[in-house]
C-alpha cells in the first residue's frame, strides 16, 4: 500500500513548504476535472492529513486515526477548553442561497444582502433560519432542519459544502482544502464545523465561485437525489 509521501508524490523528509506545494499540485492532478477520480482526490486530501497528523514511514500515525481530529466537538483540535465546561447554548444562523443572489442583481459583500433577502419574498428553501447545536457541524444542523445543502465527501476534501460566512464567525482546521485567501475571506466548509458565535449569517451554495470550481467533486447521491426532487 502507497505511503501517504507516495501518495504526495515527495519524500519522507521533505519540509512542511514542500509537502503542501505537492498536495496543491496532487489536489488538481487528482481533480475528477483534470482526469483524476473522486477517489484518487479523495485519498490525496487524507493523505496530507495523515502527514500533519504526524505520519511516519513506521507506519505509525500517533494513533490518530480514531475519530477525525479536526471535526467540530474535538477539543484537541476545536480550541476546546481543557477541562472546562462544554459550551452549551446553540447558536441561530440566518442563511441564505447563492443561486438567487443573481437573480436579484445581489452581490455577496452587499451590505444589506440580508435585509433585502428578508424582503423578498424568498422560497424558505434559499433564505431562512436554523439552530445549530454546540457540537454539530452547521451541514448537519440543515439537514436535520430538512433542508438538502450541496456536499461531497463530508470530510474536508471538496469545495462542495462551501459557505460565506457574512456575520459571525465559524471555525475552521486551517489544514482543509480551501486555499489560505478564501478562508481570510470567509469562506468555510459546512460539513466540518459550526458557529461560534450565537448569531451568525452565511450564503451556502457558494462552490461556483471563482476557485471553488476547481475544489469541487461530483455531488453524492443524497444531492444528486435532492436535485431531481
Ligand atoms: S469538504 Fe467535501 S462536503 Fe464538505
Amino acid at each position: 500500500m502507497e505511503s501517504p509521501f507516495e501518495i504526495l508524490g515527495v519524500d519522507s523528509d521533505a519540509d512542511d513548504a514542500e509537502i503542501e506545494r505537492a498536495y496543491r499540485r496532487r489536489v488538481k492532478e487528482s481533480h475528477p476535472d483534470h482526469g483524476g477520480s473522486a477517489e484518487e482526490f479523495k485519498a490525496v486530501y487524507a493523505a496530507y492529513r495523515e502527514i500533519l497528523d504526524g505520519y511516519e514511514e513506521t507506519g505509525t500515525d500517533d494513533g490518530a486515526d480514531a475519530d477525525r481530529p479536526w471535526r467540530r466537538g474535538n477539543a484537541d483540535e476545536t480550541g476546546g477548553d481543557e477541562g472546562g465546561e462544554e459550551e452549551s447554548e446553540e447558536s441561530r444562523v440566518e442563511f441564505l442561497n447563492y443561486e438567487v443572489l443573481d437573480d436579484h442583481g445581489w452581490k455577496l459583500d452587499d451590505d444589506d444582502l440580508f435585509e433585502k433577502a428578508s424582503a423578498a419574498g424568498l422560497d424558505p428553501a434559499d433564505y431562512g433560519e436554523i439552530t445549530v447545536e454546540p457540537n454539530q457541524s452547521l451541514l448537519e444542523a440543515a439537514e436535520e432542519q430538512g433542508f438538502a445543502w450541496p456536499y461531497a465527501c463530508r470530510g474536508g476534501a471538496c469545495a462542495n459544502c462551501a459557505v460565506a460566512v457574512i456575520d459571525g464567525e465559524m471555525e475552521m482546521d486551517s489544514s482543509n482544502i480551501l486555499p489560505s485567501e478564501m478562508i481570510a475571506d470567509g469562506i468555510r466548509l459546512s460539513c466540518l464545523n459550526g458557529p461560534v458565535t450565537d448569531e451568525m449569517k452565511v450564503v451556502y451554495n457558494v462552490k461556483h465561485l471563482p476557485n471553488l470550481d476547481e475544489l469541487k467533486l461530483p455531488p453524492d447521491r443524497f444531492e444528486r437525489a435532492h436535485l431531481n426532487d
